[in-house]
Protein backbone atom coordinates (compact mmCIF):
# COMPACT_ATOMS: atom_id res chain seq x y z
CA UNK A 1 0.00 0.00 0.00
CA UNK A 2 1.68 3.71 -0.49
CA UNK A 3 1.80 6.26 1.95
CA UNK A 4 -0.74 8.38 0.55
CA UNK A 5 -3.26 5.57 0.45
CA UNK A 6 -2.63 5.11 4.32
CA UNK A 7 -2.49 8.90 5.10
CA UNK A 8 -6.30 8.69 3.22
CA UNK A 9 -7.75 6.28 5.69
CA UNK A 10 -6.41 8.27 8.23
CA UNK A 11 -8.15 11.18 7.40
CA UNK A 12 -11.31 9.62 6.44
CA UNK A 13 -10.75 8.17 10.53
CA UNK A 14 -9.84 11.49 12.20
CA UNK A 15 -12.74 13.30 10.17
CA UNK A 16 -15.05 10.89 11.65
CA UNK A 17 -13.88 11.47 15.11
CA UNK A 18 -14.23 15.27 14.62
CA UNK A 19 -10.78 15.78 14.28
CA UNK A 20 -9.45 19.38 12.93
CA UNK A 21 -7.68 19.73 9.99
CA UNK A 22 -7.60 15.97 9.25
CA UNK A 23 -5.86 15.59 5.97
CA UNK A 24 -3.08 17.48 7.23
CA UNK A 25 -2.48 15.67 10.60
CA UNK A 26 -3.17 12.36 8.82
CA UNK A 27 0.01 13.55 6.42
CA UNK A 28 1.82 14.33 9.23
CA UNK A 29 1.43 11.24 11.02
CA UNK A 30 2.07 8.91 7.99
CA UNK A 31 5.15 10.79 7.25
CA UNK A 32 5.82 10.62 11.12
CA UNK A 33 5.27 7.12 10.94
CA UNK A 34 6.79 6.40 7.54
CA UNK A 35 10.10 8.87 7.75
CA UNK A 36 9.46 9.78 4.09
CA UNK A 37 9.78 13.30 2.94
CA UNK A 38 6.95 15.10 1.84
CA UNK A 39 8.56 14.52 -2.26
CA UNK A 40 8.44 10.75 -1.89
CA UNK A 41 5.16 10.65 -0.08
CA UNK A 42 3.33 12.84 -2.88
CA UNK A 43 5.28 10.40 -5.73
CA UNK A 44 3.31 7.25 -4.05
CA UNK A 45 6.16 5.53 -2.11
CA UNK A 46 5.20 2.54 -0.44
CA UNK A 47 4.33 1.94 3.51
CA UNK A 48 6.47 -0.96 5.17
CA UNK A 49 4.79 -3.09 7.38
CA UNK A 50 6.08 -1.58 10.33
CA UNK A 51 5.80 2.05 9.57
CA UNK A 52 1.66 1.09 8.99
CA UNK A 53 1.81 -0.55 12.77
CA UNK A 54 3.68 2.96 13.93
CA UNK A 55 1.09 4.86 12.11
CA UNK A 56 -1.96 2.58 13.96
CA UNK A 57 -0.61 3.16 17.39
CA UNK A 58 -0.40 7.07 16.39
CA UNK A 59 -3.04 7.08 15.10
CA UNK A 60 -4.82 5.36 18.56
CA UNK A 61 -3.03 8.14 20.63
CA UNK A 62 -4.99 11.38 18.61
CA UNK A 63 -8.36 9.80 18.15
CA UNK A 64 -8.02 10.33 21.94
CA UNK A 65 -7.57 13.88 20.71
CA UNK A 66 -3.43 13.49 22.10
CA UNK A 67 -2.04 17.16 20.25
CA UNK A 68 -0.10 15.89 17.03
CA UNK A 69 3.39 17.92 19.00
CA UNK A 70 3.07 15.31 21.54
CA UNK A 71 2.88 12.39 18.74
CA UNK A 72 5.84 13.46 17.48
CA UNK A 73 7.52 14.80 19.62
CA UNK A 74 8.84 18.28 18.17
CA UNK A 75 7.38 21.61 17.20
CA UNK A 76 8.69 24.50 15.29
CA UNK A 77 8.68 27.80 16.70
CA UNK A 78 10.54 30.78 15.78
CA UNK A 79 11.99 28.68 12.72
CA UNK A 80 13.81 26.54 15.53
CA UNK A 81 12.68 22.38 16.15
CA UNK A 82 12.05 22.25 19.91
CA UNK A 83 11.33 18.96 21.42
CA UNK A 84 8.03 19.00 23.30
CA UNK A 85 6.76 16.80 25.43
CA UNK A 86 3.60 16.40 28.03
CA UNK A 87 5.43 18.47 30.78
CA UNK A 88 5.03 21.54 29.10
CA UNK A 89 3.04 23.70 27.03
CA UNK A 90 3.51 23.24 23.15
CA UNK A 91 4.57 26.58 21.70
CA UNK A 92 2.37 28.48 19.75
CA UNK A 93 2.88 30.82 17.05
CA UNK A 94 1.20 34.10 17.93
CA UNK A 95 3.90 33.64 20.95
CA UNK A 96 6.53 34.66 18.36
CA UNK A 97 5.44 38.66 18.74
CA UNK A 98 6.89 38.16 22.55
CA UNK A 99 10.13 37.45 20.38
CA UNK A 100 9.71 40.08 18.75
CA UNK A 101 8.89 42.36 20.74
CA UNK A 102 12.01 41.93 22.95
CA UNK A 103 14.65 41.96 19.82
CA UNK A 104 13.56 45.04 18.90
CA UNK A 105 14.51 46.47 22.38
CA UNK A 106 17.74 44.27 22.08
CA UNK A 107 18.62 46.12 18.79
CA UNK A 108 19.24 49.19 20.53
CA UNK A 109 21.07 47.35 23.89
CA UNK A 110 22.28 44.00 22.39
CA UNK A 111 23.88 42.99 25.58
CA UNK A 112 21.02 43.28 27.96
CA UNK A 113 19.60 41.12 30.51
CA UNK A 114 16.57 39.46 28.79
CA UNK A 115 14.12 37.19 31.78
CA UNK A 116 11.72 34.63 30.05
CA UNK A 117 9.02 34.03 32.87
CA UNK A 118 7.39 31.16 32.56
CA UNK A 119 9.56 29.60 29.93
CA UNK A 120 8.01 26.33 29.38
CA UNK A 121 9.78 24.55 26.56
CA UNK A 122 11.80 27.15 26.14
CA UNK A 123 10.78 28.77 23.34
CA UNK A 124 10.69 32.22 23.99
CA UNK A 125 13.97 32.54 25.82
CA UNK A 126 15.90 30.56 23.19
CA UNK A 127 14.57 31.97 20.22
CA UNK A 128 15.91 35.14 21.68
CA UNK A 129 19.62 33.79 22.62
CA UNK A 130 19.52 32.39 19.15
CA UNK A 131 18.53 35.70 17.62
CA UNK A 132 20.61 37.83 19.50
CA UNK A 133 23.77 35.97 21.15
CA UNK A 134 25.37 38.73 22.67
CA UNK A 135 22.03 38.91 25.12
CA UNK A 136 22.51 37.27 28.58
CA UNK A 137 18.92 35.25 28.70
CA UNK A 138 17.46 33.76 31.79
CA UNK A 139 14.41 31.85 32.10
CA UNK A 140 12.33 30.36 35.04
CA UNK A 141 9.66 28.26 35.12
CA UNK A 142 8.14 26.27 38.45
CA UNK A 143 7.71 23.14 36.18
CA UNK A 144 10.78 20.47 36.42
CA UNK A 145 9.33 18.61 33.88
CA UNK A 146 9.46 21.96 31.63
CA UNK A 147 12.62 22.93 32.49
CA UNK A 148 14.17 19.85 31.54
CA UNK A 149 12.65 20.47 28.39
CA UNK A 150 13.92 23.67 27.93
CA UNK A 151 17.12 22.82 28.83
CA UNK A 152 17.31 19.66 26.29
CA UNK A 153 16.11 22.72 23.77
CA UNK A 154 18.65 24.98 24.51
CA UNK A 155 21.47 22.62 24.33
CA UNK A 156 20.33 21.70 20.67
CA UNK A 157 20.29 24.74 19.47
CA UNK A 158 23.60 25.83 21.09
CA UNK A 159 21.60 28.57 23.00
CA UNK A 160 23.25 30.17 26.58
CA UNK A 161 19.97 30.45 28.69
CA UNK A 162 20.24 30.08 32.05
CA UNK A 163 17.40 28.22 34.00
CA UNK A 164 15.80 28.61 37.33
CA UNK A 165 13.22 26.54 39.19
CA UNK A 166 11.30 29.21 41.22
CA UNK A 167 7.80 31.47 41.44
CA UNK A 168 7.58 34.29 38.37
CA UNK A 169 10.90 36.28 39.10
CA UNK A 170 11.64 35.40 42.60
CA UNK A 171 15.07 33.78 41.69
CA UNK A 172 16.32 36.51 39.52
CA UNK A 173 17.95 40.11 41.24
CA UNK A 174 17.84 42.17 37.80
CA UNK A 175 16.59 42.32 34.41
CA UNK A 176 16.03 44.38 31.47
CA UNK A 177 13.83 42.82 29.51
CA UNK A 178 11.38 40.57 30.89
CA UNK A 179 8.96 38.59 28.61
CA UNK A 180 6.07 36.38 29.64
CA UNK A 181 4.12 34.00 28.34
CA UNK A 182 2.05 33.37 31.88
CA UNK A 183 -1.10 30.72 32.28
CA UNK A 184 -3.73 33.38 31.28
CA UNK A 185 -6.80 31.37 30.85
CA UNK A 186 -9.73 31.98 33.50
CA UNK A 187 -10.34 28.62 35.52
CA UNK A 188 -13.53 28.37 34.49
CA UNK A 189 -12.99 28.48 31.23
CA UNK A 190 -10.69 25.77 31.08
CA UNK A 191 -13.14 22.97 30.42
CA UNK A 192 -14.30 24.63 27.05
CA UNK A 193 -11.10 24.81 26.07
CA UNK A 194 -10.51 22.33 22.82
CA UNK A 195 -9.70 18.23 24.02
CA UNK A 196 -6.25 18.68 22.93
CA UNK A 197 -5.69 21.36 25.13
CA UNK A 198 -8.25 20.91 28.31
CA UNK A 199 -7.33 17.27 28.55
CA UNK A 200 -2.90 17.00 27.61
CA UNK A 201 -1.67 20.15 28.08
CA UNK A 202 -0.66 20.84 31.61
CA UNK A 203 -3.11 22.67 33.79
CA UNK A 204 -0.42 24.48 35.39
CA UNK A 205 0.78 26.72 31.95
CA UNK A 206 -3.13 27.33 31.77
CA UNK A 207 -5.16 28.24 35.10
CA UNK A 208 -4.65 31.45 35.41
CA UNK A 209 -7.17 31.83 38.42
CA UNK A 210 -10.72 33.34 38.60
CA UNK A 211 -9.94 36.03 35.68
CA UNK A 212 -7.11 34.65 34.16
CA UNK A 213 -4.59 37.34 35.37
CA UNK A 214 -3.63 35.81 38.87
CA UNK A 215 -0.17 35.65 37.79
CA UNK A 216 0.44 38.11 35.17
CA UNK A 217 -0.76 40.63 38.16
CA UNK A 218 2.06 39.32 40.42
CA UNK A 219 4.52 39.29 38.31
CA UNK A 220 3.39 43.49 36.93
CA UNK A 221 3.45 44.14 40.77
CA UNK A 222 7.30 42.56 40.97
CA UNK A 223 8.27 44.61 38.38
CA UNK A 224 6.67 47.87 39.50
CA UNK A 225 8.07 47.11 43.04
CA UNK A 226 11.29 45.74 42.37
CA UNK A 227 12.56 45.05 39.07
CA UNK A 228 11.13 47.83 37.09
CA UNK A 229 12.15 46.86 33.31
CA UNK A 230 12.96 48.91 30.37
CA UNK A 231 10.42 46.81 28.88
CA UNK A 232 8.30 44.17 30.09
CA UNK A 233 6.13 42.25 27.46
CA UNK A 234 2.86 39.86 28.42
CA UNK A 235 1.21 38.05 26.20
CA UNK A 236 -2.81 37.81 26.91
CA UNK A 237 -6.16 36.96 25.85
CA UNK A 238 -9.58 37.88 24.34
CA UNK A 239 -10.42 40.63 26.09
CA UNK A 240 -7.39 40.90 28.65
CA UNK A 241 -5.53 44.03 27.38
CA UNK A 242 -7.12 46.71 28.75
CA UNK A 243 -7.30 45.21 32.01
CA UNK A 244 -3.55 44.36 32.13
CA UNK A 245 -2.56 47.78 30.57
CA UNK A 246 -4.62 48.99 33.60
CA UNK A 247 -3.05 47.57 35.99
CA UNK A 248 0.61 48.24 34.55
CA UNK A 249 -0.31 51.82 34.53
CA UNK A 250 -1.55 52.12 37.91
CA UNK A 251 2.32 50.89 38.71
CA UNK A 252 3.88 53.99 36.87
CA UNK A 253 4.43 52.29 34.13
CA UNK A 254 3.89 53.79 30.54
CA UNK A 255 1.86 50.84 28.27
CA UNK A 256 1.06 49.69 24.82
CA UNK A 257 -0.85 46.85 23.44
CA UNK A 258 0.36 45.12 20.47
CA UNK A 259 -1.69 42.81 18.04
CA UNK A 260 -0.64 39.61 16.41
CA UNK A 261 -0.44 38.74 12.54
CA UNK A 262 -4.54 37.86 13.05
CA UNK A 263 -4.69 41.01 13.88
CA UNK A 264 -5.59 40.49 18.04
CA UNK A 265 -4.47 42.50 20.96
CA UNK A 266 -1.69 39.89 22.00
CA UNK A 267 0.43 41.51 24.21
CA UNK A 268 0.55 44.10 26.63
CA UNK A 269 3.73 46.16 27.03
CA UNK A 270 4.69 48.18 30.14
CA UNK A 271 8.27 50.05 30.53
CA UNK A 272 9.78 51.79 33.99
CA UNK A 273 12.02 54.62 33.46
C1 LIG B 1 1.32 29.32 28.93
S1 LIG B 1 2.72 28.35 29.43
C2 LIG B 1 3.94 29.12 28.39
C3 LIG B 1 5.16 28.32 28.14
C4 LIG B 1 6.15 28.96 27.14
N1 LIG B 1 6.56 30.29 27.59
C5 LIG B 1 5.52 29.05 25.77
O1 LIG B 1 5.13 30.15 25.39
O2 LIG B 1 5.43 28.03 25.10
C6 LIG B 1 3.00 29.02 31.03
C7 LIG B 1 4.18 28.47 31.80
O3 LIG B 1 4.21 29.13 33.08
C8 LIG B 1 4.61 28.20 34.06
N2 LIG B 1 4.15 28.66 35.37
C9 LIG B 1 2.96 28.48 35.97
N3 LIG B 1 2.94 29.07 37.17
C10 LIG B 1 4.15 29.65 37.34
C11 LIG B 1 4.74 30.41 38.39
N4 LIG B 1 4.07 30.72 39.49
N5 LIG B 1 6.01 30.85 38.23
C12 LIG B 1 6.71 30.53 37.09
N6 LIG B 1 6.20 29.83 36.07
C13 LIG B 1 4.93 29.39 36.19
C14 LIG B 1 4.00 26.88 33.62
O4 LIG B 1 4.66 25.78 34.20
C15 LIG B 1 4.15 26.98 32.09
O5 LIG B 1 5.35 26.38 31.68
Amino acid sequence: MSARTAAAAARARLEAAGVPDAAFEAEALTRHASGLSRAAFFAGAPIAAAAAERLEALLARRLRREPTPYLTGVREFHGLELAVGRGALIPRPETELLVELGLAELRERPRATVLDVGAGCGAVAIAVAVAEPRARVLATDVSADALRLAARNAARHGAAVSLARGHLAAAVARADVVLANLPYVPARAIDALQPEVRRWEPRLALDGGEDGLDLVRALLDDCGARLRPRLAAFEVGLGQAGPVAAHAAALGAETDVAHDLAGWERAVTARWR
